[in-house]
């Protein structure tokens, strides 16, 4: 019966397409980094339309609209919950994903575009982070929005987009929930189209001597992503994630949410200017990776002064990281 079930589905959804070789060594949960980061975006997405249903993208309506949702939807409070604990999940992940990656030197020849594309999808994680967490538009939430614009009014002509100045016709907050919601999903999902189509014609850049079937693999991966899942579904029980008082313009008294610290860190030591630097150069440094470190050589580890540079940035993140979450709360826009 299961046999003649997978036969037929076998033949309609060409399945059979999936038993393609992999290296053996992609079994290891090190190598399922990226399926995972890719599980969660998927939660992500289910999680955030149905939060969409609720939300009111207003500064009058917003506050009352997370209250509503967290109070009276069905299921709407852990399922928020699930949304705020898997952008903290992907956020881990790909970062790890990142790191082994880079470890390993896979974003040589020929991979420096599925690198580039890692790199601009890390940078729309972070975009989709900071976005977010302005949404529920409580103390945190209106900060975050006074940053958009204070980084707006400092890059000029460049950041006019992210001020109130943009447009008179709709808020920016309204314009915030757009991005998070359409532009930045849309972009990503293109992003890891790209990604995986590249990561399919190249090739793992592991050990091809020893082989499984692809379609074991994604079978290992969808278990792991289950149980990821459950997870979250207990924290999300367990510690529903709440919202805070509706914001009291004019005070800068929150800190942001815990992915970002290392900019607030940053912010700390030189004023607003460091949450402009700070991405810039990671990311600058990140893009630039592939074209300085060249060669045949593809030795894990043996990244020369490339490596040491990519030390020295990550000690100080987290340096930065620690400032921010042990460091007094201070003002950094002159609100
Ligand atoms: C939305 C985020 C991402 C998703 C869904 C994703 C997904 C994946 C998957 C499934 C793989 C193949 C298996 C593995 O090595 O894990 C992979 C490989 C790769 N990823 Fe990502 N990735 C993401 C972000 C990144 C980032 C931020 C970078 C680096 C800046 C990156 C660079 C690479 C490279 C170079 C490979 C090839 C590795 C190899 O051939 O062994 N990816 N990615």
């Amino acid at each position: 019966m299961i046999d003649t079930l997978r036969e037929a589905l076998n033949e309609r959804l060409a399945l059979d397409a999936l038993d393609y070789e992999v290296p053996k060594a992609t079994g290891r949960l090190r190598y399922m980094l990226g399926g995972l980061t890719a599980f969660l975006i998927g939660v992500l997405v289910v999680t955030g339309l149905y939060m969409a249903q609720y939300y009111d993208p207003t500064p009058r309506g917003a506050h009352d609209s997370v209250l509503y949702l967290i109070s009276r939807a069905p299921l709407g409070d852990w399922i928020r919950s699930i949304h705020y604990f898997s952008a903290g999940g992907v956020v881990l992940t790909v970062t790890a994903h990142l790191a082994y990656v880079f470890w390993r030197r896979s974003y040589k020849k020929p991979r420096e575009v599925t690198w580039w594309a890692g790199v601009a999808m890390a940078g729309l994680i972070f975009l989709l982070v900071v976005t977010g967490s302005a949404l529920r538009y409580d103390q945190e939430g209106f900060e975050a929005l006074a940053h958009f614009v204070a980084g707006g009014r400092l890059t000029g002509a460049f950041g006019v987009f992210f001020t109130e100045g943009f447009t008179p016709s709709t808020s920016l907050l309204s314009r915030i929930f757009s991005l998070h919601t359409s532009l930045f999903p849309l972009l990503l999902g293109l992003l890891i189209a790209l990604h995986f189509w590249l990561i399919r014609q190249l090739g793992i850049h592991a050990d091809y001597s020893e082989t499984g079937i692809f379609r074991n693999h994604a079978t290992r991966l969808a278990g792991f992503g289950f149980l990821l899942f459950a997870g979250l579904g207990v924290l999300a029980i367990v510690v529903p994630v709440g919202i805070g008082f509706p914001a009291v313009p004019g005070v800068e008294i929150t800190k942001p949410f815990w992915p970002v610290l290392w900019v607030y860190g940053l912010e700390n030591l030189l004023g607003a200017w460091g949450m402009i630097l700070g991405p810039s150069i990671v990311f600058l440094f990140l893009g630039l990776v592939p074209l300085l470190d060249r060669g045949e050589d593809d030795t894990p580890g043996r990244h020369g002064w490339v490596g040491w540079v990519a030390l020295a940035l990550a000690l100080a993140i987290l340096g930065l990281w620690l400032y921010g979450v042990f460091g007094e709360a201070q003002q950094h826009i002159g609100m």
